[in-house]
């Protein structure tokens, strides 16, 4: 007798990030495994729009409903029959695009109440060769900060009665298979430390502002403190109830199994939020 493991419709995730960090690539990639006789496209180009597409994940990629899986699990082979699918929308990283795609799409999803476009998680994707370059952290921490300030205003307003948890946030430290490439590791905390920047420098402006005109904007501040202290990924986690886990990959070489484990802890973090 066998659970069901057929998801509902509604597991949406939203694909964010800079510019070439590697979203298309990836999508095209899940859109590949999930059904093997569509050809792999070779190249992609800047993404324009969103584009919302329906992928499985593998069998034997567990779950949070399904945690002790094994190979002689009778709900293996149900799954390896009936496949868990999701939706991912990804999204043009494009810095002139992402007020009115990215975040506009965050802010819908995150804030629908329709069952239909419910959002389990958000995968930040991040160019790790990239990062070396100051402008390029700037740029991709700016946007982390933006799209992690809308999930806090969720979470603040949402009032004490609605029970509903928090969306969490995979940031996917791409492009490992390169040598230049950051590990996780230095990732986040260059991610980190980035952002503390970019919070005390908000900080100063609020506080400018609360002069003139006696606001309180603490809620407008990542971490919902007076953003003395630094900023941390864990911070966020304890003030807020949001989430941030940094997970190395690479969307090259996923399917050789040359570089590591390619995507698949991304696709398991995909799975403990299903
Ligand atoms: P926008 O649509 O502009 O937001 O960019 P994007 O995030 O969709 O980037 P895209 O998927 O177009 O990838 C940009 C480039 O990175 C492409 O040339 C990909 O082939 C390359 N790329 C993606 N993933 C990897 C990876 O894991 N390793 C390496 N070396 N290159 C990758
Ligand atoms: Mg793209």
């Amino acid at each position: 007798f066998f659970r069901s493991v057929a998801s509902p419709p509604s597991s949406n995730f939203l694909l964010l990030g800079p510019s070439g960090a590697g979203k298309t690539a990836f999508t095209t990639l899940l859109e590949a495994k999930s059904s093997p006789a569509t050809k792999m496209a070779h190249s992609t180009h800047t993404s324009q729009t969103s584009t919302l597409v329906s992928v499985s994940l593998p069998p034997t990629v567990p779950t949070a409903s399904n945690r002790f899986r094994s190979v002689n699990d009778p709900s293996l082979k149900e799954a390896t029959r009936n496949p868990i699918r999701y939706r991912l929308k990804d999204t043009p990283g494009h810095g002139k695009l992402r007020a009115s795609q990215g975040i506009a799409e965050l802010q819908a999803m995150s804030t629908s109440k329709d069952m239909k476009t419910k959002l389990r998680g958000v995968l930040f994707m991040v160019d790790t060769a990239a990062l070396v370059d100051d402008a390029t952290l700037r740029d991709t921490a700016t946007y982390l900060h933006d799209a992690l300030l809308v999930l806090q205003k969720r979470a603040l307003n949402k009032g004490s009665t609605k029970r509903v948890p928090e969306v969490p946030v995979l940031v996917a430290a791409n492009k490992q298979d390169l040598f230049t490439a950051l590990p996780p590791g230095s990732v986040r905390e260059k991610l980190e430390a980035e952002i503390d920047r970019i919070r005390k420098s908000k900080t100063k402006g609020l506080l400018d502002a609360s002069m003139d005109n006696g606001l309180d904007n603490e809620e407008d501040i990542l971490g919902n403190d007076d953003g003395e202290g630094a900023f941390s990924f864990k911070l966020l986690e304890m003030e807020v109830g949001v989430k941030v886990d940094v997970v190395g990959g690479a969307v090259k070489g996923d399917q050789e199994e040359e570089y590591g484990s390619g995507v698949r802890r991304w696709e398991e973090w995909v799975g403990q939020c299903l």
